[in-house]
């Protein structure tokens, strides 16, 4: 399918049905309409959505949360990517990675020392963009999904 422009933009309330369709559609990891909500009212600054012809196809969304050293909280801060997706018609046109730079360009931008994320063991093709991306795996989480999948950490230093 050919497309036309895409627009990388900060999510909206009026998005969110769209962002919870796509989650549904991409991901066995679906959280609730409530969460959705949450996540935008708090972080639209570090969060995108793309759209083409005024509908949207994809998301990146990111909360921010304080480091901790040991148990112990520590004033620096990261961006913790927690929910990537792109409409399966629309993947393989750089959507997915151009989303992922404007979010690291923001957290940036903002003095965040880090980016964190998990993604499935088994997902090559999101683990090959987040490669691509600079980040690496720091470590292994046994059994984090339900299903007993393995996660990978990965982490994107940003200082
Ligand atoms: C992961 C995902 C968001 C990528 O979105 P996308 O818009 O297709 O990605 P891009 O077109 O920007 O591709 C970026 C990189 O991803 C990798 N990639 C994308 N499609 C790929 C494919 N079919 N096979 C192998 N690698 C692929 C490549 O490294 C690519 O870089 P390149 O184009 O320089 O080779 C999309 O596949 C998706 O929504 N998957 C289902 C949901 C998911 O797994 N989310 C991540 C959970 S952590």
């Amino acid at each position: 399918m050919e497309i036309s422009e895409v627009l990388i933009r900060k999510p909206t309330m009026e998005d969110v049905h769209q962002i919870v369709h796509i989650n549904r559609v991409c991901l066995p990891e679906n959280y609730s309409l409530q969460y959705f909500i949450s996540i935008i009212q708090k972080y639209k600054e570090f969060s995108v959505v793309a759209e083409v012809d005024h509908k949207v196809v994809g998301y990146v969304l990111t909360r921010i949360e304080r480091m901790t050293k040991g148990l112990v909280p520590f004033s620096a801060k990261r961006g913790h990517v927690i929910s990537v997706a792109v409409l399966p018609d629309y993947r393989g046109r750089g959507i997915g990675a151009q989303m992922m730079r404007k979010v690291i360009d923001k957290l940036k931008e903002e003095n965040m020392e880090e980016v964190i994320l998990e993604v499935r063991v088994s997902n090559t093709i999101a683990r090959s963009l987040y490669f691509k991306l600079g980040f690496h795996d720091e470590d292994i989480l046994r059994r984090y999904y339900l299903d007993g999948e393995d996660a990978a950490l990965m982490k994107l230093s940003l200082t």
